[in-house]
C-alpha cells in the first residue's frame, strides 16, 4: 500500500452495531480495546466508527499509521477528547501540547535523554531493583505490578528530577489509579457531570489531583530553594529561557512538564514489567534462556549499562512483551484538513485511532501473532513493515523515553531474576484493563523464592 490521493474514493465499512444518535459509543464504553481490535483485525485497513456528533476512523494498516504519524503528521493533531481529559492531569506538557510550543519544549528536554546521560542512570536502575527485591518477603504472595510502580517511580525521581520520592510512592500510586480511571471514564462518557459538579467521583478525582500536585509542586519548590544539581532534567527545564523574550518557564508550565515526566516516565514502564512477568511466568523455557544469557554475560555480577547490548535475549523479551501488551494501547488524533489517504477520505475534524495492540497482532505482518516468541526478534522478518511495531509511537511525537524505558526494564528484570525466582499465584486470569494505559486488571499476584 502507498499513500496517494489519485486512487478512486473508497468507502470504509462501518463497524456493525451502531445505534441511532449514540453510534458505537456504547460498545466503546463497554470494551474499547475489543472495539479497536475488532475494527483493525476484521474490517481494516480503515473502519468507520459512527460516534455522536463526530466521525471516527480506526486505521489498521502500517502504511496508514506511517502516513498519520510520520509522513504527514502535521495534519494530525492532539486536539481530541482523550487528550483534553489527559490535560486535566498533565496540563500542557510534552505529551499533550502541540505545534511550535511543543517543539520548543521538546528541544529543551531532549538532551536529558541522550545516550551519554542515560549511561549514568543504569546504576540507579539496578540499585532500585536490588533494594526492592531485598525488601520482599520470600514465600509470601504480593502484587508484582504495584512493586514495579514503586520501583519505576523511584527511578524516574532519582534520575531525571534528583528527588527521593520513595516515601510518597504509595499515595502517588493510589492517586494515579483514581485519576486514570476517572479520565478514561470521562473520555468514553461525554454526558457525565461536568468536573465542577461535586459528585463523589469528581471529588475523588479532585483529591487525587491535589495529591499529585502536592508532590510535584513540592519537588519544584524544594529545588527553587535548595539549589540542587545543575544538570538533571529539572535543572534544564528551570534554566531554559525563551529565545525571544528571555523569560524562564512559569511555575505553571514547570508543573505541567514535571507532572508529565513524573507520570509518563514510570507508569508505562511499570506496566511493561508487570506484563513481562505474566508472560515469563507462563513460559518457563523463555525465562530459562534469559537466565542462561545473564549467567553467561554477568556470571552473578550486577548488570549495568555496559551489559545492555550483551543481553540481546533479555532485550528481545522486553520487545516481545511490548508487542503483545503495549502499555499505550491506543493513539488518537484529530484531522486538521480533509485528506485522501490510500483512496479513503479522512475528513476535517474527524478522529483517527491507531491501536498498537491490534496492529501488533496483524497476521500479514506477524507470524503466529498471539505467541510469545522473543526469538522472532533474532532476525529481520521481511514482512515486518515500518508502522507494524509502534509501542513508543513513531515520527516526531515518538516517546522521548524509549531507550530509557527499554534499558530500565532490561536492568530491573535481569536484577530481579538473578536474585529470586518469581512464580505467578495460580488461578489468575490477567485481563488487560484499558485505562489510559494497559494495566493487568487487579494486579499480578506472585510469590518470590530463593533462586
Ligand atoms: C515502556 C515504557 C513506555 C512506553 C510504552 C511509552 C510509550 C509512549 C508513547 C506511545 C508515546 C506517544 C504518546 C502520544 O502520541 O500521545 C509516548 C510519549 C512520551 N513519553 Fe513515553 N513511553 C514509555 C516510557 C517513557 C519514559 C520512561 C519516559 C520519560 C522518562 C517517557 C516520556 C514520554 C514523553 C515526555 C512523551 C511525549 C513526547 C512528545 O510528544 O514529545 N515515556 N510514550
Amino acid at each position: 500500500m502507498n499513500a496517494t490521493a489519485a486512487m478512486p474514493l473508497r468507502t470504509p465499512p462501518s463497524l456493525p452495531g451502531a445505534r441511532p444518535l449514540v453510534g458505537v459509543l456504547p460498545q466503546l464504553q463497554a470494551n474499547p480495546l475489543e472495539v479497536m481490535e475488532r475494527a483493525t483485525l476484521q474490517y481494516g485497513p480503515v473502519t468507520h466508527l459512527p460516534l455522536p456528533s463526530m466521525e471516527g476512523y480506526v486505521l489498521g494498516h502500517p502504511s496508514l499509521v506511517n502516513h498519520v504519524l510520520v509522513t504527514n503528521a502535521k495534519n494530525y493533531v492532539k486536539q481530541t477528547r482523550g487528550y483534553d481529559m489527559l490535560r486535566m492531569v498533565l496540563g500542557n506538557g510534552l505529551v499533550t501540547s502541540d505545534g511550535a510550543f511543543w517543539k520548543r519544549q521538546r528541544r529543551i528536554a531532549q538532551p536529558a535523554f541522550h545516550r551519554e546521560r542515560l549511561a549514568g542512570f543504569g546504576e540507579v536502575m539496578t540499585r532500585a531493583a536490588s533494594e526492592m527485591v531485598d525488601g520482599w518477603e520470600l514465600g509470601k504472595p504480593f502484587d508484582f505490578a504495584a512493586e514495579m510502580m514503586r520501583c519505576t517511580l523511584r527511578v524516574v525521581g532519582e534520575t531525571l528530577l534528583s528527588a527521593d520520592v520513595t516515601s510518597q510512592a504509595d499515595h502517588v500510586g493510589q492517586a494515579l489509579t483514581v485519576a486514570l480511571e476517572h479520565l478514561i471514564h470521562r473520555t468514553l462518557h461525554p454526558l457525565s457531570a461536568p468536573e465542577w459538579v461535586p459528585t463523589p467521583t469528581n471529588l475523588r478525582f479532585k483529591r487525587a489531583l491535589e495529591k499529585l500536585d502536592r508532590v510535584v509542586l513540592g519537588l519544584i519548590s524544594e529545588r527553587r530553594q535548595g539549589g540542587g544539581p545543575k544538570n538533571d532534567l529539572l535543572a534544564m527545564l528551570m534554566e531554559s529561557r525563551d529565545p525571544e523574550t528571555g523569560e524562564g518557564m512559569t511555575d505553571a508550565q514547570l508543573r505541567d512538564e514535571v507532572m508529565t515526566i513524573f507520570l509518563a516516565g514510570h507508569e508505562t514502564t511499570a506496566n511493561n514489567l508487570a506484563w513481562t512477568m505474566v508472560l515469563l511466568g507462563r513460559s518457563p523455557e523463555v525465562e530459562r534462556k534469559m537466565m542462561a544469557e545473564a549467567e553467561g554475560v554477568l556470571g552473578g555480577a550486577a548488570p549495568g549499562m555496559e551489559h545492555v547490548h550483551r543481553l540481546p535475549y533479555a532485550m528481545a523479551v522486553i520487545k516481545e512483551s511490548l508487542r503483545l501488551y503495549p502499555p499505550v494501547w491506543s493513539l488518537g488524533r484529530r484531522v486538521l484538513e480533509d485528506e485522501r489517504v490510500e483512496g479513503y477520505l479522512l475528513p476535517k475534524d474527524a478522529l483517527v485511532f491507531i491501536c498498537p495492540w491490534a496492529i501488533h497482532r496483524l497476521p500479514e505482518f506477524w507470524s503466529d501473532p498471539l505467541a510469545f516468541d522473543p526469538d522472532r526478534w533474532k532476525t529481520e522478518d521481511p514482512r515486518r513493515a515500518h508502522g507494524s511495531y509502534l509501542p513508543f509511537s513513531m515520527g516526531q511525537r515518538k516517546c522521548i523515553g524509549d531507550t530509557f524505558a527499554t534499558v530500565e526494564a532490561q536492568l530491573i528484570l535481569t536484577t530481579i531474576l538473578q536474585k529470586v525466582h518469581v512464580s505467578l499465584v495460580p488461578g489468575q486470569t490477567f485481563e488487560p484493563e484499558p485505562v489510559i494505559t494497559l494495566r493487568p486488571r487487579g494486579g499480578v499476584q506472585v510469590v518470590a523464592t530463593r533462586r
